[in-house]
């Protein structure tokens, strides 16, 4: 089996979100369990010179984008043991950063079609493309309209995943049609059309053999008006070839036993998770004791993340006996927030206004909890490594929240960590305030939850699995 990641992002070489680490994992896993994955990305001028100096250049060719001939590089690299391709042009490419361009469509629409242009000469046929997210999602159109009909082509399935549905590449019909060229049945109400303009990824999920998303709650949620964001009766119309996969986390990356960013490594040791956290205390400038709980939020500050409901009650929860260590970037209000409160507050508040990901580590490590309390939330990577770093998750249960955090319930010993139902930022205080006194009145009920959080596999090794059935399902019958 030969599948084809297409997405925009991926760890270690770009990163701006989860995306990221999602590509950057999961094809090793599936290669891992015998499948032939690559993957392709465009090539950024901010991917770090030692990945682009390794790069071999494979093939170079013109494509068509509208009445424009353009170039296109195919370059390649093997890391860890899976292949990269990437599409080079300069003029789309080499820019600070990867999104926010006013030609966004046009950047990703010469993606899409390079990508598919570039497969004759890959040395490598997909039996499926696997498509991430809207600016993979015109590739699903463009095989359909332009290119099936051919035989090298013809056996071809596509997949489209969402990670998120928010962000949906809507752009003005005008420019689909320059760039494209399709047909003006394309741009009904039941085809690309979105907000009187088009959508990439509208495209994706009508056109793809199979949708999938990040995780199962998350794909129920979605056929909802609510999380649908106006698509969610496309949704409906499409349920059974819609399927909620979990995202897993790479565990060579994040293993608190081998992970070389902590002062002390540990599984299942408190003793020494605790030591961590009292040698960033002490890093920090905050009072230096093992008693009293500790909350990170490692996050972008976005509202999607819940921030307006800890901007709410944010006074309440820095009136309880806790430390709050923040890291992350995102909407000025809210990284303004934090750095108010770490100096209103310097013994309790800790602010990191940009990101550090040998920082994220040490945080996850030395946290007692983790708070994520998002609006919505696809999946999250956040609380899955957080459960493995054993700091006990607050979320707010959506999505892969609810899915992949089990509430703690006293009577019957189960749980790994505590959840609230309602957007509503009491309910949400009233959750800490629990989970703070578990933490300080209630050890055996901690030392439990530490036990069950031990028990969890938060590896892609089920999800790789579930993925795998899939594409066998859809290359089946032909
Ligand atoms: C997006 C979603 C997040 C998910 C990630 C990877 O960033 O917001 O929930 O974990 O994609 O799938």
């Amino acid at each position: 089996m030969r599948i084809l990641f297409a997405a925009s992002e991926a760890v270690p070489f770009i990163k701006t979100g989860g995306l990221a680490d999602v590509i950057g994992s999961l094809p090793k896993e599936l290669t891992r369990q015998g499948l032939d994955v690559r993957v392709i990305l465009p090539k950024y001028g901010d991917i770090p010179a030692k990945y682009r100096d390794e790069m071999s250049q494979l093939a170079s060719f013109e494509v068509q984008l509208g009445w424009r001939k353009q170039f296109i590089g195919i370059d390649m690299l093997v890391h860890e043991g899976v292949t990269f391709y990437f599409v080079d042009n300069e003029f789309y490419y080499k820019r600070p950063g990867i999104y926010g361009y006013g030609d966004e469509a046009e950047r990703f629409g010469f993606f899409c079609k390079g990508v598919i242009e570039a497969l004759p000469y890959l040395d490598f046929k997909p039996d499926v493309i696997h498509c991430h997210d809207w600016q993979a999602g015109m590739i699903p159109v463009l095989l359909k309209a332009h290119y099936l009909h051919l035989p090298f082509f013809s056996q071809i399935k596509t997949m489209t995943t969402v990670h998120n549905l928010k962000y949906q590449g809507v752009f003005g019909q005008g420019v689909f049609k320059d760039l494209f060229g399709l047909s003006d049945d394309h741009f009904s109400g039941t085809a690309l059309e979105l907000h009187g303009g088009a959508s990439f990824l509208k495209g994706g999920l009508l056109y793809a053999d199979q949708i999938t998303t990040v995780s199962q709650t998350y794909a129920e949620e979605i056929q909802t008006p609510y999380y649908g964001e106006f698509l969610d009766s496309l949704l409906r119309h499409r349920k059974d070839q819609l399927t909620g996969i979990v995202n897993g986390i790479d565990y060579d990356i994040f293993d608190p036993m081998t992970d070389k960013n902590l002062v002390v490594n540990y599984r299942d040791s408190l003793s020494k998770k605790t030591q961590n956290k009292t040698a960033l205390q002490e890093r920090l400038g905050l009072p230096v004791s093992g008693d009293i709980p500790m909350i990170v939020l490692v996050t972008r500050l976005v509202q999607q993340k819940g921030l307006d409901l800890i901007q709410h009650v944010l006074r309440e929860i820095l009136a309880l006996d806790i430390q709050l260590v923040v890291l992350g970037t995102g909407e000025p209000v809210y990284e303004q927030m934090f750095r108010n409160a770490a100096i209103t507050h310097p013994t309790k508040v800790s602010a990191h206004i940009y990101f550090d990901e040998a920082l994220a580590h040490q945080f996850y490590a030395a946290s007692d909890l983790f708070l994520m309390p998002s609006q919505f939330e696809p999946c999250g990577i956040g609380q899955l490594i957080a459960l493995r770093y054993r700091s006990v998750p607050i979320v707010r249960e959506t999505g892969g929240l609810k899915d992949t955090v089990q509430p703690y319930n006293e009577f019957t010993g189960e749980g790994t960590g505590f959840s609230f139902t309602n957007y509503n930022a009491h309910d949400m205080l009233h959750i800490i305030r629990r989970a703070v006194f578990f933490y300080k009145n209630d050890r055996d009920s901690w030392l439990k939850i530490g036990n069950n959080m031990k028990k969890g596999d938060f590896s892609w090794r089920k999800s790789a699995q579930q993925y795998i059935t899939l594409y066998n399902q859809m290359t089946s019958h032909v």
